[in-house]
């Protein structure tokens, strides 16, 4: 493990190149945010949207993070598991909030106690306007100084990225137009979008290199280390909750009425969400009024008609052909990723 690669610094369980399951809302949760981190990846537990008193999200986040604790420490866990540059060990995998109902008042009260309680490693915050993450960035450092958190925000475009420094971000997640899930409405291929945000960066603050790997299992979401500069690969589209990988090679779509036929909160302009095709957007594009296509959706939920649901997923859901157990994805999109670096280098 190289000393120069600041990820690595920060999560020394994790191996290179480092491989991060998504906070997927809905989908991930301990058992599968565990099986990544003890693979030698970094297992993410997703917040959900809801920061009330009461949010069912918060409560099953709580739950999630015991689960995995538990895991953990059954497992032969490396006793240096401390985070970043704090003195108190933390737990070797991160928390994905999805940001846009946040107030740092209702963080404070109800989110900052599960963090402290379980010291997740990283948090992961994603669904804001980029000039808005400040005040939330400064609530987790303050919370989790005492192990080192790290703050990870996901962006889409480069002016996103530049802002999101700007706000304290230490780490910039490069999510591309090919991602799974909800994502920039104006995101860029993260083909492009990496060595762009890379060279955007370069020169300022400590910033110092990127990089990207992509195997056949690898997402559409890239982090940058900040202050030091490491390359990974945040996947998404290839987990199920259970460890398991989900199958099917789809049309995958990006739109903006997503939200408004499940009838959840509105994202802000900035974002649309990737999906794989379903009869409501069909009914949309010929017309039918989302009050009606929503109708829809609601009755077939009910009917447990397939046809209408709406499942979030990447470009990369076509790969995902067999279920295997997470830890062996970890390890193959690993590999992989190795293969490509090598055979790019053999042939130049
Ligand atoms: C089902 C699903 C749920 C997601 N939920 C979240 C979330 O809660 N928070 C978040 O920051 N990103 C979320 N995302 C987006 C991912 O962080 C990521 O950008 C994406 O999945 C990248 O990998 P992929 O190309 O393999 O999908 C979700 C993605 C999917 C597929």
């Amino acid at each position: 493990m190289a000393s120069g690669n600041l990820l690595h610094k920060w999560f020394p369980t994790a191996e290179r190149p480092l491989v991060i399951s998504a906070p997927m809302f809905t989908v991930a949760n301990g058992a599968l945010a565990a099986a990544v981190t003890k693979a030698g990846g970094l297992g993410m537990v997703p917040a959900g949207m809801d920061p009330s008193a009461t949010s069912p999200h918060l409560a099953a986040l709580d739950e999630q993070l015991a689960i995995a604790g538990r895991i953990l420490d059954e497992s032969d866990r490396s006793s240096d598991s401390t985070g970043g540059d704090g003195s108190l060990a933390s737990l070797p995998i991160g928390v994905g909030f999805l940001t846009l109902l946040a107030t740092p008042e209702a963080y404070r009260a109800n989110a900052l106690p599960i963090i402290r309680r379980h010291r997740p490693a990283f948090v992961w915050l994603f669904g804001s306007e980029p000039a808005g993450y400040g005040p939330l960035i400064e609530l987790f450092r303050e919370a989790g100084a005492g192990w080192g958190i790290k703050v990870f925000v996901q962006v889409g475009t480069v002016e996103a990225a530049r802002e999101v420094v700007r706000q304290g971000a230490d780490v910039v997640v490069a999510q591309g137009s090919d991602a799974g899930g909800h994502q920039f409405a104006a995101a860029a291929s993260v083909v492009t979008l990496v060595p762009e945000i890379v060279d955007a960066l370069r020169g300022e603050g400590e910033f110092r290199e990127g990089r990207e790997e992509r195997g056949r299992g690898g997402g559409g979401g890239r982090c940058g280390g900040w202050e030091g500069g490491c390359g990974g690969v945040g996947v998404g589209g290839g987990w199920g909750g259970d460890g398991d990988s989900v199958t099917g090679a789809e049309h995958i779509i990006r739109s903006s009425v997503n939200d408004a036929i499940m009838g959840y909160p509105t994202w802000s302009n900035l974002y649309a969400g990737r999906t794989i095709l379903h009869s409501g957007l069909e009914d949309i594009a010929n017309g039918v009024s989302i009050e009606q296509v929503h109708g829809a959706f609601k009755n077939a939920m009910s009917e447990g008609d397939e046809k209408r649901m709406i499942t979030f997923a990447g470009t990369g859901v076509g790969l995902a052909n067999k279920s295997q157990p997470a830890g062996e994805i970890v390890h193959e999109v690993r590999a992989e990723a190795l293969a490509v670096i090598a055979k790019l280098k053999a042939n130049f």
